[in-house]
């Protein structure tokens, strides 16, 4: 790799895991993802988050050769999920007197993980400075973004934030490290939305605690945990979290059903069909063929949200409950919901998406559409119509 300087005395030290399939063994990743570690090079040097176990043997090489000699003297851990944690013990065999800093709630995971002595562990306080001679940093705890110890890493001199998950993406950096150099919007803005509406969305709530807090902190450089680094705009990836953690969507409408033997799925076409004529931008999905990642990242997206599902063993398909509950999960806020369905004797699926709907937050708006056997022509023009308009009065 390369040598990235971000600022004078600071470091990119990250690396691109191309081969990992699923990311937490769920989420694919057909880009790839990066695990960002930051180096500052002072009077007193400091790495900033580790990097995954076994994504790159020339980590700790890295580290060395911008280091030229000089010693490492603390290792900073904003979080310890394994993704940027699992390194730590390599980081401290090879350069033995590392101190970790991190804050009481980092210090009890710590010992979770590693066989670590107590007076390795520096611990600091929300807001706490040290430092390094030119630079000086100071540790913010924005708990629950992602895990409870999580905090983010300020440096004062070059107003850079080491932001942790916060404000990261899906994706390798291919070339381009900076948002600068690369197409944002064309490619990596989509990555992004994926990884908050997967990773990161549950904790909306904790994401705004977090803007609250760092309100009023000058922000030149944004370096984040996954993805680009924020330099040329870091305005626009604010202005993007701000929006997705208060729960702001665009106009437009996600169909997802669930089908066996086709009625399920002509019934989405035809009341998709009836959307795209009322110029309402449709994305439809069959649940069964399409991963969830990406279904919730376009759930995310838009406000609108229809879910059909033939009955299936007095139930709803298990693909669409597999979606209902990952949805229940990551918890989207302000959507507008519709059902539909396709039975042969009891309609068994309409009825468990009904019921399943306050689980996900949601409230079911309308009427759903129910056709048992075939769903033919005659039946959808007879209901297909009303059940769209009834709709779209509450989107
Ligand atoms: C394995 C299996 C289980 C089913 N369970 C039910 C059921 O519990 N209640 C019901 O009314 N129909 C049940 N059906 C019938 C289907 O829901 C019905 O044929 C429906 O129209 C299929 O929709 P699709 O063509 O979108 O797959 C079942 C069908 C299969 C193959
Ligand atoms: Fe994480
Ligand atoms: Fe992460």
């Amino acid at each position: 790799m390369r040598d990235v300087c971000i600022s004078k005395g600071i470091y990119y030290m990250g690396v691109n895991d191309r081969r990992k399939h699923l990311f937490e063994n769920n989420w694919p990743l057909p880009f790839g993802v990066s695990y960002n570690s930051y180096l500052i090079k002072d009077e007193k040097s400091v790495l900033i988050d580790t990097i995954e176990y076994g994504s790159n043997d020339n980590f700790l090489n890295h580290i060395e050769r911008i280091l030229a000699g000089a010693p490492l003297d603390y290792l900073v851990v904003n979080h310890m999920e394994p993704d940027h944690s699992s390194m730590i013990e390599c980081v401290t065999r090879r350069f033995p007197n590392v101190k970790l800093i991190g804050n009481a709630q980092t210090a009890k995971i710590l010992k979770l993980y590693f066989n670590l002595p107590d007076e390795s562990i520096m611990i600091v306080k929300d807001g706490e400075t040290i430092s390094l001679g030119e630079h000086t940093l100071s540790f913010h705890l924005i708990p629950w973004v992602h895990w409870p110890e999580t905090m983010v890493t300020y440096e004062q001199t070059t107003q850079t934030l080491f932001s942790c998950d916060a404000f990261g993406g899906f994706g390798t950096l291919d070339g381009s490290i900076f948002d600068d150099e690369n197409d944002f919007e064309g490619h990596y803005k989509s990555e992004m939305l994926r990884y908050y509406s997967n990773i990161v969305g549950k904790y909306s709530g904790m994401v705004q605690k977090a803007f609250d807090k760092l309100s009023g902190v000058p922000i030149k450089t944004i370096c984040p945990s996954h993805g680009l680094v924020w330099r040329g705009n870091p305005g626009r990836v604010l202005e993007l979290y701000s929006k997705w953690c208060n729960w702001e969507s665009e106009k437009g409408v996600v169909l997802v059903y669930a089908s066996m033997y086709g009625n399920t799925e002509q019934m989405a076409d035809f009341i998709g069909r009836i959307l795209g004529e009322k110029g309402i931008p449709v994305r439809t999905y069959d649940v069964s063929k399409t991963h969830v990642s990406y279904i919730l990242s376009d759930i995310w997206k838009y406000k609108g949200l229809i879910l059909g599902t033939c009955a299936y063993n007095a139930q709803m398909h298990p693909m669409m409950e597999h979606l209902c509950n990952e949805i229940k999960l990551i918890a989207p806020k302000n959507k507008t919901l519709s059902i539909f369905g396709s039975s042969t004797w009891n309609g068994a699926g309409v009825k468990a998406l009904v019921k399943y709907a306050p689980e996900m937050g949601m409230e079911v708006s309308g009427t759903p559409l129910e056709i048992m056997g075939s769903a033919t022509y005659d039946k959808l023009a007879q209901s297909a119509e009303a059940f769209v308009d009834e709709f779209v009065k509450s989107l």
